[in-house]
């Protein structure tokens, strides 16, 4: 009996329905070559059903999707809604409502690709962040006090539970012992300014350190890691840090892969539904024009694929995307990559199926 899987799927904004169209013909391949069964389910939120009707993610979705074995999410973010509504609306609630406490982001030069970093190698560029998804500046606690007025204040606060840093670090610990690379992990914070959330997570870390005495850590400022990440980016294994230096940390490992393009993502609860989307954006300015790059979408369907457990399949698409970027794509960039979107979707499903 293949193994049968039930996929949500969220298309979304902009360039998200074209990236997706191209992984569920990936994963179509997938299916044919690896005797595993895919039902995807569409759901439509996203802006366009927002300036339609005003809903943006109603409880019953969320239940449906509680309920699939994986999501796979294009992009959300609409230019014509105003920012916030569709991401706290609808992202942050799926990755908060879902519990999925860890977003998992690999960073890692594939041969043939291009890095602004012309001397580092496939090899040199090879890291994961563990970015915190689910609390610190994203809970949306705070507010204004006389808004509006000279004197108006906002507010916005870190929230850092022990149980939130300690899943995560925990996390992190044992993922780095499966990765099995270099069994080094470093603590992104900032322990010389936010005295009380650095803290905590500098002393959660050190705490779950003697669970793993083999793994080798470290700590970096953020500030000082973003520096390091470009200048010897071979010194990461695995970085764990908070949901705000998680979100701006990746967007540098994007670019030093070779851009938005090929970076690939996973909101996980390791006991739930996890949802697995590319970390750029809806890009409406690409938007319908058969140009944007969809390896991070379908880089993303792998990821699901390992997650579920079916190693034969994702090793079989992660060579199909490496030889699509070593063999025929001029770029990773949108526009440049000498092919559009669906041509490039089509190789790799084309060298899926000859595998
Ligand atoms: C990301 C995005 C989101 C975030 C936005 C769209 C809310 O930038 O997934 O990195 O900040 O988490
Ligand atoms: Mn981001």
């Amino acid at each position: 009996m293949p193994a049968n899987y039930h996929i949500g799927v969220i298309p979304g904004d902009g360039t998200g329905p074209e990236v997706i169209a191209e992984a569920l013909k990936v994963l179509y391949a997938v299916s044919r070559r690896c005797a595993i069964k895919f039902d995807f389910e569409e759901f439509g939120v996203g802006g366009a059903q927002y300036l339609e009707d005003g809903t943006l993610l109603p409880d019953r979705v969320i239940d449906q999707l509680r309920r699939k074995d994986a999501i796979l999410l294009g992009a959300i973010g609409h230019p014509d809604v105003e920012p916030g509504v569709l991401e706290t609306g609808i992202l942050l609630k799926l990755r908060f409502r879902l519990d999925l406490y860890v977003n998992l982001r690999p960073v890692v030069l594939y041969p043939g690709a291009r890095t602004p970093l012309r001397d580092k190698g496939p090899g040199d560029i090879d890291f994961v962040v563990i970015r915190e998804n689910t609390e610190g500046a994203y809970a949306g606690v705070g507010g204004f006090f006389k808004k509006g007025t000279p004197e108006e204040v906002a507010l916005q606060e870190s929230v850092n539970t022990r149980k939130g840093v300690e899943r995560c670090i925990r996390y992190a610990f044992s993922y780095c012992r499966n990765r099995n690379r270099k069994k080094h992990l470093t603590l992104c914070a900032k322990t010389n300014v936010l005295l009380y959330e650095s803290d905590l997570w500098f002393r959660v870390f050190q705490e779950i350190s003697r669970e793993y005495p083999d793994i080798k850590t470290d700590y970096q400022h953020v500030d000082a890691l973003c520096m390091w990440m470009i200048k010897n980016p071979e010194r990461f294994d695995v970085i764990v840090t908070n949901n705000m230096f998680g979100d701006i940390i990746t967007d540098i490992g994007a670019i030093i892969q070779g851009g938005l393009g090929i970076a690939a993502g996973a909101n996980i609860n390791p006991g739930g539904t996890a949802m697995f989307e590319p970390i750029g954006g809806s890009a409406p300015k690409y938007e319908g024009k058969d140009c944007i790059n969809p390896l991070a979408a379908i880089g993303s369907a792998q990821m699901m694929l390992e997650h579920l457990g079916e190693k034969e399949a994702a090793s079989i698409l992660l060579s199909a995307i490496k030889k699509v970027v070593m063999d025929d794509l001029k770029s990773l960039e949108a526009g440049r990559m000498g092919h559009g979107t669906r041509e490039v979707g089509d190789l790799v499903a084309g060298y899926v199926q000859a595998a």
